[in-house]
């Protein structure tokens, strides 16, 4: 990623060059450290610089958690910004370049774009931690009229499969590189023909970090079609027998079973179970019920929330953790006596969001953009919310 190191400076002058900068917005510092975050607004965008004083250089780079897709835009940012502050640049990786990331191909979807998207195909399936992609691939070929969406939570994994998209001129499939389990909650009820669930990490040590959970099926159950079905493929007798208990939970569907049975196409995984002569076990559970349309009333506003005075200072410093998600403040930066920048990390354990909320005399926003509308996300925003508020001074 695109870095600076520059020569030892006084920071004060970012503040003043502000008023007649091009880019740069504000400037905010860490309380109780000594780097800082400079607001940038380049080319429709906005997002973040993070200056790390050191003794000998400072660095100055991208942040994690606003940097904009187009590499690009960083580079372009760091560059105006040490030219404007004419700082003197110690050592850079910059090169200006046109190369693309590998996921930025049109059949990668980000977890957002569900929340506003057309469907190109009246048929869906979805297949679950793809791997090699073998059997997802395999499928979007056999079927042209459908669209296939592949849910895989290793970048490299999704990687390969787009790559291998664009080599096969397939059109019919997204890939979304994301937690399988919050990805459900995107999708509208009664739209899906099959969920592939083909060989899931078992996880007999961290059960919790499972693919398959009751919450799981509520939400397979409420996204198939009447008569879909969710199959599951597994070389575990442990996961099979905990996969059935979680499947009969289902207050109404159709499981069928099968063992050993061979499919039109092997996954690398499987291929190597074969060869070990292991068991393998399908479980097909078919939705029986049409579901009721998904209502979204996820809104992710701060309405009256506002600075008050010494709020950073009362703030919890600690992680809060309710049932199912947590939030916690992680750092405050200062940008004015009233107005911070609160890095907070919040939502689902495994697959929290992080965010910056912008916290001023009169509102409050998250910066650069919303989270994810997930059930999970809102109930921790209501809470980040309801912590500002209840912090507020006299
Ligand atoms: C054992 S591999 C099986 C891959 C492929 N289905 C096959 O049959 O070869 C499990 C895959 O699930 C992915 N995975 C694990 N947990 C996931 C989750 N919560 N959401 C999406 N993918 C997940 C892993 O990254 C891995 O690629």
């Amino acid at each position: 990623m695109p870095h600076l190191k520059v020569t030892p400076f006084d920071t004060s002058i970012i503040e003043q060059q502000i008023a007649t900068s091009e880019m740069m917005t504000f400037c905010a510092k860490a309380l109780n450290r000594h780097d800082m975050l400079i607001g940038v607004e380049h080319a429709g965008e906005e997002f973040l610089l993070q200056l790390k004083p050191d003794e000998k250089a400072y660095l100055l780079k991208y942040d994690k958690v606003s940097r904009p897709l187009k590499v690009n835009l960083l580079k372009e940012a760091l560059e105006s910004v040490s030219r404007e502050l004419d700082l003197e640049v110690l050592s850079s990786n910059i090169a200006i370049s046109n190369t693309k990331t590998a996921l930025s191909s049109e059949y990668f979807k980000k977890i957002e774009d569900f929340e506003n998207i057309t469907y190109p195909k009246e048929k869906i399936s979805v297949e679950v931690g793809f791997g090699s992609g073998r059997h997802l691939l395999y499928q979007a070929k056999k079927n042209l009229d459908t669209l296939f969406i592949g849910i895989e939570i290793h970048t490299p994994s999704a990687q390969q499969v787009l790559k291998q998209i664009e080599l096969q001129g397939l059109e019919n499939i997204w890939v979304v590189n994301y937690d399988a389990r919050l990805f459900l909650e995107m999708l509208p009820s009664n739209v899906c023909e099959q969920i592939f669930v083909h060989f899931p990490v078992p996880w007999d040590k961290k059960p919790q970090r499972r693919v398959i959970s009751p919450s799981f099926m509520e939400e397979s159950m409420r996204v198939l079609r009447k008569g879909g079905r969710l199959e599951l493929r597994t070389d575990s007798d442990k996961y099979f027998w905990y996969a059935l208990e979680t499947f009969f939970s289902v207050p109404k569907v159709e499981v069928e079973i099968r063992k050993n049975e061979a499919l039109e196409v092997t996954s690398k995984y499987e291929a190597r179970w074969l060869r070990q002569e292991k068991d393998i076990y399908d479980v097909y559970v078919k939705c029986t019920l049409e579901s009721a349309p998904k209502e979204v009333t996820i809104d992710f506003n701060f309405n009256d929330v506002k600075y008050s005075k010494g709020i950073e200072d009362r703030l919890p410093q600690k992680a809060l953790v309710f049932v199912g998600y947590f939030i916690h403040f992680e750092r405050i930066y200062k940008i004015s006596d009233r107005s911070l920048l609160i890095k907070c990390a919040f939502g689902s354990f495994d697959r929290p969001e992080h965010k910056y909320i912008l916290l001023e005399e009169d509102s409050c926003r998250y910066f650069v953009s919303s989270p994810v509308k997930t059930t999970v996300n809102f109930q921790a925003h209501q809470k980040l919310a309801e912590q500002i508020m209840l912090t507020k001074g006299e």
